[in-house]
């Protein structure tokens, strides 16, 4: 199958804006399509899944999950692993596109280095979508599928902000802010949701930043940024401000953009010495297992959990559209704007999760079983 593409560049050209989540459809330019016939797949038609890593727990549920779904669809699938490594997932894209796959879907790793690989990937009118992170400064992505990344982190400063009573004046408190990997595009959307509901009680003087880590401005978020969200380097980070600014006093709440960084930070306050009693609140993202388990045990205060089922059946469901030359569905034509297009875009609503609703939650909704959690 070729020339998807051609007809996604014009759908995308000319797609509408409805409120959220009620989902809208971009118009279709019929005589470019190229289908696979009755709606659903066939496995002649290939789709390309290229993903950052199997270091953490979420990509690899997210690509098994999108992989099921679309292999039920009856597509042939190629999924990719790129330990992280941007050349690495260069290479993986570019394979794809050499083996002939009809659709792209990629969780990039550096949101600026696909650029080249994707003019590759526009040549052969392979239509391309970015899956959770969006990828910049290149006219050839058609479609971002995501959870609302804003969302994410607005719900991380306001639970912060409803712990500790910062609205009635309560303070002041010791924190420590942390943000995600300078080259992933999320990362600024999880530290502009928070630090706009933070930084006003930094400057009231509710929150104190012992370490001096607070960015002066939401657009200096880099500066406290974790490459490759690794935890070993949060939780060395950590160990260096408490060392260096907790000689004689504690922290009482860590602004973690997800679970992998809390990990490492909560490992550093285990090493620290950090008494039950003295845990400070510890935010997070993503629910990966380890993480509800040290939610269970007293050790993070919540997660914002994004249930990545519902990201891969949204992603399965726009490359059946895109395959069959249908609308494509999306919900957000504003926000996700790449430095070359506005990427129309369909956001899907991410929950706080803290130990009180975890089985609820977690368990009912079968992401994990009570027996994984040790419930
Ligand atoms: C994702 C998060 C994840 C992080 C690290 C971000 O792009 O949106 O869910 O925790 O990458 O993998």
């Amino acid at each position: 199958m070729t020339s998807l593409r051609k007809t996604v560049a014009a759908l995308a050209g000319s797609a509408l804006l409805f409120g959220a989540l009620a989902g809208c459809s971009s118009e279709r330019d019929s005589d470019s399509a190229s289908t696979s016939g009755s709606g659903s797949g066939s496995d002649s038609t290939t789709i390309g899944i290229a993903m950052p890593t199997k270091s953490l727990e979420r990509w690899n549920k997210d690509g098994a999950h999108l992989e099921e779904l679309l292999k039920k669809e009856g597509y042939t699938t190629t999924l990719q692993y790129a330990d992280n490594k941007v050349d690495t997932q260069i290479t993986q894209v570019q394979n794809m596109i050499n083996d002939g796959a009809d659709v792209l879907v990629i969780a990039s790793i550096n949101g600026t280095a696909l650029g080249p690989v994707l003019e590759a990937a526009a040549a052969k009118d392979i239509p391309v979508i970015a899956y959770d992170r969006l990828i910049n400064d290149s006219p050839n992505v058609d479609y971002y599928a995501t959870f609302d990344n804003e969302l994410v982190g607005t719900l991380q400063g306001q639970f912060i902000e409803e712990q500790l009573g910062l609205a009635d004046g309560a303070g002041p408190f010791n924190l420590e802010p942390f943000a995600g990997s300078p080259d992933d595009n999320n990362a600024k959307f999880f530290f502009k949701g928070a630090w706009d509901v933070l930084q006003p009680y930094v400057a009231s003087g509710q929150l104190v930043v012992p370490s001096g880590k607070a960015p002066a401005t939401v657009e200096d978020w880099t500066t406290i940024g974790v490459q490759g969200w690794e935890s070993a380097t949060a939780q060395s980070e950590m160990e260096n401000r408490l060392n260096s600014f907790y000689t004689d006093k504690k922290v009482d709440v860590v602004l973690s953009p997800n679970d992998s960084l809390a990990l490492g930070i909560e490992q550093a306050l285990t090493s620290g010495g950090y008494a039950t009693e003295e845990w400070p609140l510890i935010t997070g993202q993503d629910a990966d297992e380890p993480n509800v388990k040290n939610m269970i045990a007293g050790m993070q205060s919540m997660t914002v959990w994004k249930d990545t089922r519902t990201l891969g059946d949204q992603v399965a469901t726009m490359v059946t559209q895109i395959v069959n030359g249908e609308d494509v569905t999306v919900n957000d034509e504003e926000t996700y704007d790449n430095g070359v297009k506005v990427v129309p875009s369909f956001l899907l609503p991410p929950q706080v999760v803290t130990p009180d609703t975890i089985e609820s939650m977690l368990v009912e909704s079968e992401f994990y079983t009570a027996d994984q959690l040790g419930l």
